[in-house]
Parts: C-alpha cells; sequence; structure tokens
C-alpha cells in the first residue's frame, strides 16, 4: 500500500484526481472523507490543504504527494520532485495598486506587503536589497490594499483574474510553479516498486498530452514527401491499400503543428485523413 497526498479543495484538486483516474486510479471519492482508497491500485489517497502537503510527505505519514512547486519552495520540506506534471500552472508575483506610481522595485522599500509565501518573499527582498515589511495573510491577500492592511501583494496569479478584479498590477513575477509529484525521502522498497509503477503509467499519460494520431491515404508515389513532412516516434507506418497505386499512412502528430501539418499532406495528395484522439504513449 502507498499513500498519496492532495489537495482536499482548490485548484489543484480536480487534476490530481484526472490524473490518477487517467492512469487507472479510480478513488472511491463518493463521501470525500480525510482519507479515500483506490478500488484498483494498492494506494489510499489523503485530503489535505495545500501548503500541509509537503511536510506530510517529508514527515513519511504520505509517500507521494501532489502539490505546487509555490508549496514546496515556500515550506523548504525534503522530499524529491519525481515529475512535473503538467497542471497547475502559476506563479508567485508581486502586484500593486494600478492607482500607485511604481517606479521600479525600489518602490517596495518602506511599504508593507501581504503574503501567504512570507518566506518565499523574505528571501526575495533580502536577494534583491530590498527593505519592506512582511505581513503573513493566510487567505484573501488580494484584498489587502484596499482594506488598508497592506500597500502591496506577494500573491499566486494564474489567470490574472484576481488581481484585475481588485484593482492591481502585477509587477514582478518572482515564481513559476506548476504541480508536482513529490516523494519522501528513503521511501521503502515495496512502496519503490508501486512508486515505478504509478511512473510509469504517469509518462505514458504525459506523454500523450498534446499530441493526436493521423491517418491518411496517400498515393504511393508521394510516401518519401510525406515521411519527410512527418517527424514521428520511429517512422510513421505505411499500408498498402487494394486500390493500385495508394498507401494508408498513419503517424502520431503534436498538436501544435497538426493543422500545418495536414495542410502540408493535403499538399501532396492525402485524402480521407482521420484525425484521432490519443489516450496514452508507452514507450
Ligand atoms: C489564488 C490566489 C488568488 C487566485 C489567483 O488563490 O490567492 O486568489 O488564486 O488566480 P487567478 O490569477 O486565476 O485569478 P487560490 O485559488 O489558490 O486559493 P487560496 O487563496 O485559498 O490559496
Ligand atoms: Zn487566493
Amino acid at each position: 500500500m502507498i499513500r498519496l497526498a492532495i489537495q482536499s479543495k482548490g485548484r489543484l484538486n480536480e487534476d490530481s484526481l484526472r490524473l490518477l483516474r487517467e492512469i487507472g486510479i479510480n478513488i472511491d471519492d463518493a463521501k470525500r472523507k480525510f482519507l479515500g482508497k483506490a478500488s484498483d491500485f494498492p494506494l489510499e489517497v489523503l485530503y489535505l490543504r495545500d501548503d500541509d502537503i509537503p511536510g506530510v510527505v517529508e514527515g513519511g505519514a504520505a509517500d507521494l504527494g501532489i502539490v505546487g512547486l509555490n508549496e514546496i519552495a515556500e515550506t523548504c520540506a525534503e522530499v524529491d520532485v519525481v515529475r512535473k506534471l503538467g497542471f497547475g500552472q502559476c506563479r508567485l508575483s508581486l502586484a500593486v495598486p494600478k492607482t500607485v506610481d511604481y517606479t521600479g522595485e525600489e518602490w517596495f522599500n518602506g511599504k508593507i506587503i501581504a503574503t501567504s509565501y512570507p518566506s518565499v518573499l523574505k528571501k526575495y527582498l533580502k536577494e534583491n536589497g530590498i527593505s519592506a515589511t512582511v505581513r503573513e495573510i493566510k487567505g484573501s491577500v488580494e484584498i489587502a490594499p484596499a482594506a488598508g492592511i497592506a500597500d502591496a501583494i506577494f500573491d499566486i496569479v494564474s489567470s490574472g483574474g484576481t488581481l484585475v478584479s481588485n484593482g492591481l498590477v502585477e509587477v514582478k513575477s518572482v515564481l513559476e510553479s506548476e504541480a508536482v509529484l513529490i516523494c519522501r525521502k528513503d521511501i521503502p522498497a515495496e512502496k519503490k516498486t508501486l512508486l515505478d509503477t504509478i511512473l510509469f503509467r504517469t509518462d505514458a499519460a504525459l506523454e500523450s498530452q498534446g499530441k493526436k494520431y493521423v491517418l491518411m491515404n496517400l498515393p504511393t508515389a508521394r510516401i518519401p514527401e510525406a515521411l519527410a513532412l512527418l517527424p514521428s516516434m520511429r517512422s510513421p507506418t505505411v499500408m498498402p491499400l487494394a486500390a493500385e497505386g495508394w498507401s494508408s499512412v498513419s503517424t502520431v502528430v503534436s498538436e501544435s503543428s497538426l493543422w500545418q501539418t495536414v495542410e502540408a499532406l493535403k499538399g501532396i495528395g492525402a485524402e480521407g485523413i482521420l484525425v484521432l484522439n490519443l489516450d496514452k504513449v508507452i514507450d
């Protein structure tokens, strides 16, 4: 049995459970208890506040955790970051009321900055020779300037919507963050085997992200041109069709270049092009 700590509610909760489902681990989540159990894998899920996750994994009460790099930076917990998970992208940024005359970082000298990330902020201020007062607030940091509690804030920015709706502007991004899988140091051997299975499946799920499977018919004479257009894991699969002089070509294409590739393929005579979703890529 291996125990994974995930966020009980908030920005990472849904994506964490979605990733688990994608790798064939389904949690009986009906009652949303403190501790859940997978029906199809020897795994328990511990639901925690995200700022508690690094410390709980460091202490060994959970073997693994899914948490933002922002929380690891703040807690300085001794854990291994084993995978970046490609969701929960955000940054920790300094923001000021849009009405102030912001001249540059020296503006922060003598000011009060509200944050839930005092340790990351203090380190940044020190490294940059800025002398400001750090006021720790657990939540709703964005209202601190309007409430007269602080002159500026240092907080998570994702879409930027919270800043806009509170009349704040981001002036400096200090730390880029995303969700990562963390593991406790010195994980016992039998749990390490389970972790390896989880990593193998996670890599297959991550590898399929942003990729499509493309299938088309092409005059056999144009195959060399098609091969030049199609980078793939090995080379594309080419099979003869029943119709003389035609072949079927299939390959994996990255979503970012999908339309460009499809248009180029049409240009060399491809027909009946099918673009299919890719669920897993297992290397
Ligand atoms: C963070 C942050 C902002 C918001 C920013 O809070 O404190 O309130 O997200 O996101 P946006 O740029 O997309 O508007 P979070 O939802 O993590 O909850 P918390 O304040 O309880 O930590
Ligand atoms: Zn918030």
